[in-house]
C-alpha cells in the first residue's frame, strides 16, 4: 500500500501566517501538522509516499527531503494549480499504479493516526473505505448519509442544508477502481474535482465505500480556532521533559524545555511545550502554549497560544490569550513618544486591543 499526502493549497483560512508559509509547515506542539501525517504512515507500516505539493513546493521539499529522516520513500508530485482533492488523485496515478492507497489531507490531524482504518481496509478489501465523525457544523464539510443499514447512500459536498452531521475525514482508502470516478466527475460549483463527487460516482458504480466513524479526536487545522485546539489536544497527552536551564524558575505540570533555552524568574504552566534556544525571563507561561526555537519573552504572561520561531513577547500590559503569532514577530511595549500603540501588521491580521 503507498500513501498519497496532499500538501498543496493556498491556505486562506490561515492568512497572514500563510502568506509566507505553507499551512501544512505550522507546527502543533512545536511539530509541524504535515509530520504527523508523515509519522501516521510509517506507523500503519506504509513506505512508499507521494506528496502532492503546489506554490509551496520548495518549503515542503526542505522541510520533508526525501523522508529517509521519517522512514519513509517520498516521492513530489507537482500539481499546477489547486484544481481540487480528486484532481490530485488523477495527477497521481502513474506514481500509486496497481496499489492501493491511503490519501491523507496534509493539514489533518488524528489522534489514532490511521493504523486501525489500515488494517480494516486491508482485512475487508473494500473498494473504498472512508473516515466519518460527527461535526457541529456540517456546512463546512464533505458529509455522508448513511442508510438504515449504515452503507454509504450519498454524500456531499458542504452542503448548505445538511441532512446529516457526519463529516468526511480527510483521510480515504482507495484501490485503483477510484482513478475511473475521478476521471468521470466535472468541476463542481467552486471550480474544483471533488473527492466526496468520486466517492459517490463509486458509490452509484454499486462499489463498496466502507464507513467508518472515528472514535478518537480529529481535527481539520485549516483555522487558528482549530489550530489552538489541535495545539490544546496534543498537549494534553505532552510528558515533561526539560533539556534547558532553569532559574529562580518553577515549573507545574507537564512542561517540555528544549536544549539551550534558559528561563529565569518564570512560572510555567504545562502542559506547556518550549523549543530551543529561547529566553524566557520574569513571565508566565500558561496551559495550552507552544513556543518555538529561538523565541524570546520578558515580562509577559502567555497561555493557549503558538509562537513561531524567533519571536519576541516583551513588557505586555495585559497577559496575552488565544494567539497564533508568527515568525519574527515582535510585540513589545514601547516608551517612545507619543504614547500610542504601533503596528506594522500583514494582510488579513487580527489584533484584539485592551
Ligand atoms: C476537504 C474536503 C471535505 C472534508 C475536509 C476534511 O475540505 O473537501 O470533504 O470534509 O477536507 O478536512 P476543505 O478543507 O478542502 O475545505
Amino acid at each position: 500500500m503507498k500513501g498519497l499526502i496532499l500538501s498543496g493549497g493556498a491556505g486562506t483560512r490561515l492568512r497572514p501566517i500563510t502568506h509566507t508559509a505553507a499551512k501544512q509547515l505550522v507546527p502543533v506542539a512545536n511539530k509541524p501538522v504535515l509530520f504527523y501525517a508523515l509519522d501516521a504512515m510509517r506507523a500503519a507500516g506504509i513506505v512508499e509516499v507521494g506528496i502532492v505539493v503546489g506554490d509551496t513546493r520548495a518549503e515542503i521539499e526542505a522541510a520533508v527531503g526525501d523522508g529517509s529522516r521519517f522512514g519513509l520513500v517520498v516521492t513530489y508530485l507537482p500539481q499546477e494549480a489547486p484544481l481540487g482533492l480528486a484532481h490530485a488523485v488523477l495527477i497521481s496515478e502513474a506514481y500509486l499504479g496497481d496499489d492501493p492507497f491511503v490519501m491523507y489531507l496534509g493539514d489533518n490531524l488524528l489522534k489514532e493516526g490511521i493504523t486501525p482504518f489500515v488494517e480494516a481496509f486491508d482485512a475487508d478489501r473494500p473498494d473504498a473505505l472512508i473516515l466519518l465523525q460527527k461535526v457541529a457544523d456540517p456546512k463546512s464539510y464533505g458529509i455522508a448519509e448513511l442508510d438504515g443499514d449504515g452503507r454509504v447512500a450519498r454524500l456531499v459536498e458542504k452542503p448548505a442544508e445538511p441532512r446529516s452531521d457526519l463529516a468526511l475525514v480527510g483521510v480515504y482508502l482507495f484501490t485503483p477502481a477510484v482513478f475511473e470516478s475521478v476521471k468521470a466527475i466535472v468541476p463542481s460549483a467552486r471550480g474544483e474535482l471533488e473527492i466526496t463527487d468520486a466517492i459517490q460516482h463509486m458509490v452509484d458504480r454499486g462499489l463498496n465505500v466502507e464507513p467508518h466513524v472515528v472514535t478518537g479526536w480529529w481535527k481539520d487545522t485549516g483555522k487558528l480556532e482549530d489550530m489552538l485546539e489541535a495545539n490544546r489536544l496534543v498537549l494534553s497527552t505532552l510528558e515533561g521533559d526539560v533539556r534547558g536551564e532553569l532559574l529562580e524558575t518553577t515549573l507545574e505540570g507537564a512542561v517540555a524545555v528544549g536544549p539551550g533555552s534558559r528561563l529565569e524568574r518564570c512560572t510555567v504552566r504545562g502542559p506547556a511545550v518550549i523549543g530551543a534556544g529561547c529566553r524566557l525571563s520574569d513571565s508566565f507561561v500558561g496551559p495550552y502554549t507552544s513556543i518555538s526555537d529561538g523565541v524570546v519573552v520578558d515580562h509577559a504572561e502567555l497561555e493557549h497560544s503558538i509562537v513561531l520561531e524567533n519571536s519576541r513577547i516583551s513588557s505586555l500590559g495585559a497577559r496575552m490569550t488565544d494567539s497564533l503569532i508568527g515568525r519574527e514577530c515582535v510585540i513589545a511595549r514601547s516608551q517612545a513618544r507619543p504614547v500610542a500603540y504601533r503596528f506594522l501588521v500583514g494582510d488579513r491580521s487580527r489584533i484584539g486591543i485592551l
